[in-house]
């Protein structure tokens, strides 16, 4: 369902279990440590997921190890992004300069926990979730601001190597499937290149939530 919201110049693969032919390369072994089963399943299965999406871009198998502040280090010429969660895992990967950052993020879709939302939201965004609601109450609007927010720090932090936090990007929601994402005044001056919006889709459907990014470079 990812291609669904995805441009074509990205490759893609998704998982809604784990199967038992994802492996783990040595490197990832190595790098994952001693973890509890449900991380060693989604760490292997969404990079078993990374592999499907880099082979169809002609790519052989390659290790995927975390880099800095977990951000995944892909092969020379890649930009890509990984996401999981309960049911769901998948990863997303473009040719650089053709595709020059990509995020996404998966979410249950059932409201965020109590308290959540004033944490990761301006009050204009609140204000707009209350319309959205209105508009299409199937929607728990306030668990997609978290999930394009979080596909938005997936875009922006290998770009910038930057931490971006829930106060400094605001997301419109479209209620067409679409979301536009601007990053406020950042507290130190980035460089020229440092991304100042993001344009993505979002999609409801399975019992997920899921946001994409995608960058192309015009934008
Ligand atoms: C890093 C973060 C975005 C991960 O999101 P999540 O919903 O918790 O988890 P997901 O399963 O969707 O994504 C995890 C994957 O994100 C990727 N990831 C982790 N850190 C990353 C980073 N700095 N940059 C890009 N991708 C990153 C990894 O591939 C990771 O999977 P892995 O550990 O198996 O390799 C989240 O934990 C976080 O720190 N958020 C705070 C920052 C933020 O979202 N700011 C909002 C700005 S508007």
């Amino acid at each position: 369902m990812i291609e669904d919201i995805l441009p074509t110049a990205v490759a893609a693969a998704e998982a809604f279990g784990d199967p038992p032919e994802a492996e783990l390369l040595p490197e990832e072994q190595a790098a994952l440590g001693e973890v509890g089963e449900p991380r060693r399943r989604e760490f292997t299965t969404v990079r078993h997921c990374a592999r499907r999406a880099l082979g169809a871009l002609g790519l052989p198998p390659v290790p995927l190890v975390p880099g800095h502040r977990g951000a995944p280090q892909w092969p020379d010429g890649i930009v890509g992004s990984m996401t999981h969660c309960a049911g769901y895992r998948a990863a997303a990967v473009g040719r650089s300069p053709g595709v020059r950052t990509v995020g996404i993020d998966a979410e249950p879709h059932a409201p965020l926990p109590e308290g959540v939302l004033g944490a990761v939201s301006l009050p204009e965004e609140r204000s707009s979730l209350a319309l959205l609601a209105h508009e299409d109450p199937a929607v728990h609007w306030d668990r997609l601001l978290f999930c394009t927010k979080e596909a938005v720090y997936k875009a922006w932090y290998p770009v910038t190597h930057r931490w971006l936090g829930f106060h400094e990007a605001t997301v419109d929601l479209r209620p067409d499937g679409s979301f536009h994402a601007r990053v406020l005044a950042p507290e130190q001056p980035g460089p020229p290149c440092t991304p100042t919006f993001f344009e993505g889709r979002w999609l409801a459907r399975n019992g997920l939530l899921l946001a994409c990014i995608a960058t192309l470079p015009h934008v």
